[in-house]
């Protein structure tokens, strides 16, 4: 298969389109005048979120949508606060990204009951009540995961021995830590040779992700592979294999997941060797929706964000654009 043409199986899929979560067209009355939305986001510690963020603020400004912004923390707590303010403020739309995936049906169903449609940005919850949100944008954790163990297959391909790979896991309960490591294994496929010997906690931040890795290290120098959820563990992770006198990338391959700036410097210096991108650039993609909300139009249930992949042969095409 050509490199470059192997992008994911996250392309722009409008799947279900004009549905709600059960099934039924959900159309509100149209409405007239400035939108206003209420958005929460997640935190502020990453270049990758303050991506998503400037996205996100820059598509709503151009369509002169008057904007509340809130920042949760990583507070589950915080951001339920944070939505009930703006069902007292009697935004038109509620937007956020979730902290972790389960534990916000009340807070929606308060929502619900005030008549304002929200939209989930980024990262998904888990619920079994239909309704509590007309639509979803974001990435498709599962294939990045699955994507990121085919890599390592491909890469141990001609093995003979177990491969031992580290797993360095983001925001505990959230949705891309979650299904990220549903979709390693499910891309492993239960193939005997590879082993995750070690699964730690780098909740998605570098000073975390290195520290794990050096916990790691510390007991076992018998690794071969790390997979981080995200390129800051990833990275982090880079300089704890080099503090115990191994070449990351040659000594202890490493796979990563988003495709920032600092993640795709690294690839092309054989420090990282394969990356999954997850795109935070969705503010324009969430415009639309909020538009066609407000008009009252129907809006499809889920939407996925365009994707593609990092090897060491593409990734001088991109290096420079990259802006965050
Ligand atoms: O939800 C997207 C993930 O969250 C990104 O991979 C990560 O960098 C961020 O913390």
């Amino acid at each position: 298969m050509n490199r470059r043409m192997v992008f994911l199986c996250l392309v722009v899929a409008l799947t279900l389109s004009g549905c709600g979560q059960d099934g039924n067209v959900k159309v509100r009355p149209a409405k007239k005048g400035q939108i206003t939305v209420g958005f929460s986001q997640i935190g502020e510690s990453s270049l990758w979120r303050a991506a998503n963020t400037k996205s996100i603020k820059h598509s709503l400004s151009i369509e002169n949508v008057r904007l509340i912004f809130a920042v949760a923390g990583l507070s589950r707590e915080k951001q339920i606060a944070d939505i009930q303010g703006f069902i007292r403020d009697k935004v038109d739309v509620i937007a956020f990204s979730p902290v972790v995936e389960n534990g916000y049906d009340d807070v929606l169903r308060e929502a619900r009951q005030a008549k304002i449609p929200v939209i989930l940005t980024d990262r998904a919850i888990r619920t079994s009540e239909p309704g509590l949100y007309v639509s979803s944008i974001g990435s498709n954790f599962t294939a990045e995961g699955s994507s990121a163990a085919v890599w390592v297959k491909g890469e141990f391909r001609t093995t003979r021995k177990t491969v031992n790979i580290v797993e360095l896991e983001g925001t505990a309960g959230s949705a891309p830590a979650v299904q990220r490591k549903a979709g390693f294994l499910e891309g492993l496929g239960g193939d005997p040779r590879f082993r995750i010997v070690a699964s730690r906690n780098g909740n998605f931040s570098r000073p975390e992700g290195e520290a794990a890795m050096k916990a790691v290290l510390r007991s076992r120098r018998d690794i071969d592979v790390v997979f981080a959820q995200n390129d800051d563990m990833g990275i982090g992770a880079l300089a704890a294999i080099e503090a115990a006198g191994k070449r990351p990338g040659k000594d202890i391959k490493v796979v990563t997941i988003d495709a920032i700036h600092d993640g795709l410097i690294a690839l092309s210096k054989g420090r990282i060797n394969y990356i999954v991108e997850c795109n935070p650039l969705i503010g324009p993609q969430l415009m639309r929706l909020i538009k066609d909300v407000f008009l009252g139009l129907p809006v499809p249930m889920r939407v996925d964000t365009e994707e593609m992949v990092f090897f060491p042969d593409n990734v001088n095409d991109y290096i420079h654009e990259r802006e965050y």
